[in-house]
């Protein structure tokens, strides 16, 4: 092979690999086959390990276990899935979790575990893998958030607050780390018919009212699903969208206009 060619052999290997958290949850898996059918390779990144594994495999790609909220974890599984399968260049961060609580009624515990998943979550990962993308002078981060951490959402404040801090790791993180070749972006899915939904729905006073009230509010008339958000990431994680960085989008059927 001649050395151009072995170098453009090198730089498609170097963008390969993609790690997934919250891989093994709906947005999730919907994410890694998005990117699978674009050539990566995925590493499924999950507390459900086992989930992951199957959803990463049929794939070509693998399962590794990792709690976002404990950074020992997050430092073992990004070791093991750079042994299983190489270095990763491409960060989707969708890994997230939330009950439906009046700010009133929240204490010191459930704001820290909220605050720990939805929002440290993001940035210890994105910190554990960001040295082998500017070693590789190329890098695609995306962060999932939420339109609650654009417009508020009563019942999720510290949800809300961490998707908003979300919003803000990605914009300064394209900011930091442009010069070596790294997009960071975040997508905002709107109410996605999802198990994190049906649960908040379910929990809440009347989940089928709310769950209506929310379909007549979203231009679409419908519910989110899992297949809106993906494209629009896997979008974020394409070489073609190469100079476009800091943005916050939306995938949320026109209920939030920016
Ligand atoms: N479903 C919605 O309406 C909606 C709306 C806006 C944003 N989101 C965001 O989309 C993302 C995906 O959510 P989903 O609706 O697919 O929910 P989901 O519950 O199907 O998926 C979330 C995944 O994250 C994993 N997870 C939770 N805590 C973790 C931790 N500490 N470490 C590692 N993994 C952990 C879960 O095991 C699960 O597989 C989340 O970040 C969520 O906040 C969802």
């Amino acid at each position: 092979m001649s050395s151009p060619l072995r170098r453009v052999a090198a730089e498609a290997d170097e963008r390969r690999i993609v790690l997934v958290t919250g891989g093994a949850g709906a947005i999730g898996a919907a994410v890694c086959t998005a990117l699978a059918e674009q050539g990566r390779q995925v590493v499924a990144a999950d507390l459900d390990a086992a989930r992951a594994a199957a959803i990463a495999e049929p794939l070509g790609g693998v399962g590794v276990a990792m709690d976002v909220a404990d950074p020992d974890s997050v430092t073992r599984a990004l070791a093991e899935a750079r042994e299983r399968i190489g270095a990763m260049t491409l960060l989707v961060s969708c890994a997230g979790w939330d009950e439906m609580r009046p700010f009133i009624t929240t204490d010191e515990a459930f704001q820290a575990r909220v605050l720990e998943i939805n929002l440290a979550g993001p940035m210890r990962v994105a910190r554990g893998v960001l040295p082998d993308m500017i070693a590789a002078g190329f890098g695609r981060i995306v962060l999932v958030a939420s339109d609650a951490g654009r417009v508020g959402s009563s019942g999720e404040a510290i949800y809300a607050a961490a998707k908003g801090g979300v919003i803000a790791l990605a914009k300064s993180l394209a900011r930091e780390v442009v010069r070596h070749g790294i997009t960071a972006n975040s997508v905002c899915p709107g109410p996605t018919d999802t198990p994190l939904f049906r649960g908040l729905a379910a929990a809440s006073r009347d989940g089928d009212r709310l769950t209506q009230a929310l379909e007549r509010a979203i231009p679409m008339r419908r519910l989110g699903r899992p297949q809106d958000v993906a494209p629009a990431v896997a979008f974020l994680c394409s070489d073609e969208a190469g100079y476009v960085t800091g943005q916050t989008l939306s995938v949320s059927g026109g209920l939030t206009m920016a």
